[in-house]
């Protein structure tokens, strides 16, 4: 059981209790289920509060928007449906303050941009709605413990990008600011809710808005995001990102932030132009660095699903199509899937892309919906790795 091992640790030296026992290189033991979502779909919101995670919104195989909420609950083992107030896609969701789901903005059926953001209170069992400062699509939301930011996001077309953020804080009072780049960053969020840290990275800008030709460069640009004590320090001087890319996937634990995958440029001497990466760049919260030796996944993947699971982050999924899991050990450095031996290794049932994924109670990942069959069709099925039982 993983669980023993992680450290209380959020980057304040006196807080650090550590429960470690000697790590074993191993690989963490999954059972393995499957479900159904009501709908098939892909673009599905994921986010989980407590002992509940939610697949909210998506796009049908006709191409039409939903309003659906799949909700699991892992400890009765059931599923339930709700609904957000408008049917839309590019959800950003994420919780806050343990309690309260949030699924901020997204296209509707009419490609345009929306404010609302649906508000599921898990003590409750109730909705409510907010408005963000500004319309957008697909913004990300990094649950920083007491504050969630919604940040950026699609205020248009995919040319015109958002620099705004959107701070809801555990009483649902919204205030806003602003990254103020002069070029808005389409990024990656991340966070470590219990430390009140966050990191919004990598991904991409546009050089030219509005222009008629777009110069659309992969971002270096790193903000740190802490909320240990309110206000929320924004600090977008962070150390930029070694490899700017985008499509990346990063999720952080244990004092441990790593962005895995993505696509890169090559050069007109270093042909293909556009290539999709296996590297893995991880920042130390401790140190406030980048590290100078970035990892490798087992394949190059773009989009990929990643989750922190206890120690452990898991890539998942991406342009490979590879159905196993990479499982990168944030106490170690390494992964763990590299071990050869004749352990099973935990996999996809289903190859998927632009599948959504969360993980419950820090220990069972579920993945569900996205696209199979190279894109064609909307899948229902669902995933569920537990690693909660020793
Ligand atoms: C897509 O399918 C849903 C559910 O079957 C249906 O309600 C909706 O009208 C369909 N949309 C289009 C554009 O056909
Ligand atoms: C949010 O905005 C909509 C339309 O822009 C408005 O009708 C609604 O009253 C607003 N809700 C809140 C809680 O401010
Ligand atoms: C907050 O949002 C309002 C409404 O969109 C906007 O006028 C204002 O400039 C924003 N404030 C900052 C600091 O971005
Ligand atoms: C970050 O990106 C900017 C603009 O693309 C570039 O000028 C700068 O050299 C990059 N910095 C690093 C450390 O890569
Ligand atoms: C995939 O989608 C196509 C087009 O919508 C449909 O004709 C086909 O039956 C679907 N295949 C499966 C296996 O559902």
């Amino acid at each position: 059981m993983y669980k023993t091992l992680i450290f209380c640790y959020c980057y304040a030296l006196f807080t650090v209790v550590s429960f470690a026992t000697p790590v074993s290189n191993a690989i963490p033991s999954f059972g393995f289920s499957g479900a159904m979502l009501s709908v098939p779909r892909s673009s599905i919101a994921a986010t989980s509060v407590g002992h509940l995670a939610f697949f909210a919104g998506g796009r049908l195989e006709n191409g039409s928007y939903t309003d659906v909420v799949d909700i699991y609950n892992h400890k009765t083992k059931q599923w339930s449906v709700s609904h957000l107030s408008v049917s839309r896609s590019e959800v950003g969701a994420g919780s806050l303050a343990n309690r309260y789901a949030l699924f901020a903005g997204g296209l509707d059926d009419a490609f345009k941009p929306l404010s609302l953001v649906d508000v599921y209170d898990t003590r409750s069992g109730t909705w409510s709605a907010i408005n963000l400062s500004t319309p957008r699509g697909a913004p990300r939301v990094m649950d920083l413990g007491k504050v969630a930011a919604i940040i950026g996001g699609l205020t248009g077309d995919l040319q015109y990008l958002s620099n705004e953020v959107d701070l809801i804080n555990a009483d649902l009072a919204i205030s806003n600011t602003s990254l103020g780049f002069k070029y808005p960053q389409f990024g990656l969020a991340m966070s470590e809710p219990q430390c009140g840290v966050g990191m919004y990275t990598s991904g991409y800008q546009n050089n030219r808005p509005g222009e008629r030709f777009n110069d659309f460069q992969p971002s270096n640009r790193t903000t740190v995001f802490r909320a240990s004590s309110l206000p929320v320090d924004i600090n977008t001087g962070a150390p930029p990102f070694p490899s700017p890319r985008w499509g990346a996937g990063g999720a952080a634990t244990n004092g441990i932030f790593a962005v895995g995958g993505g696509h890169v440029f090559g050069s007109a001497t270093n042909p293909p132009l556009v290539s999709v990466t296996d590297r893995v760049d991880i920042f130390n919260a401790r140190t406030g660095k980048w590290d100078g030796n970035p990892l490798k996944l087992s394949v190059p993947r773009d989009y990929p699903i990643a989750e922190a699971l206890g120690p452990y982050i898991i890539f998942a999924s991406g342009t490979d199509k590879t159905k196993e899991f990479d499982i990168l050990d944030t106490r170690t450095l390494s992964f763990v899937n590299s071990i050869k031996d004749n352990r099973h290794h935990p996999a996809l049932y289903i190859l998927r892309s632009d599948a959504a994924s969360v993980v419950v109670d820090d220990c069972l990942m579920i993945v569900a919906g996205g696209l199979v069959y190279q894109g064609r069709n909307a899948t229902a099925s669902v995933e569920m790795f537990d690693a909660c039982q020793p």
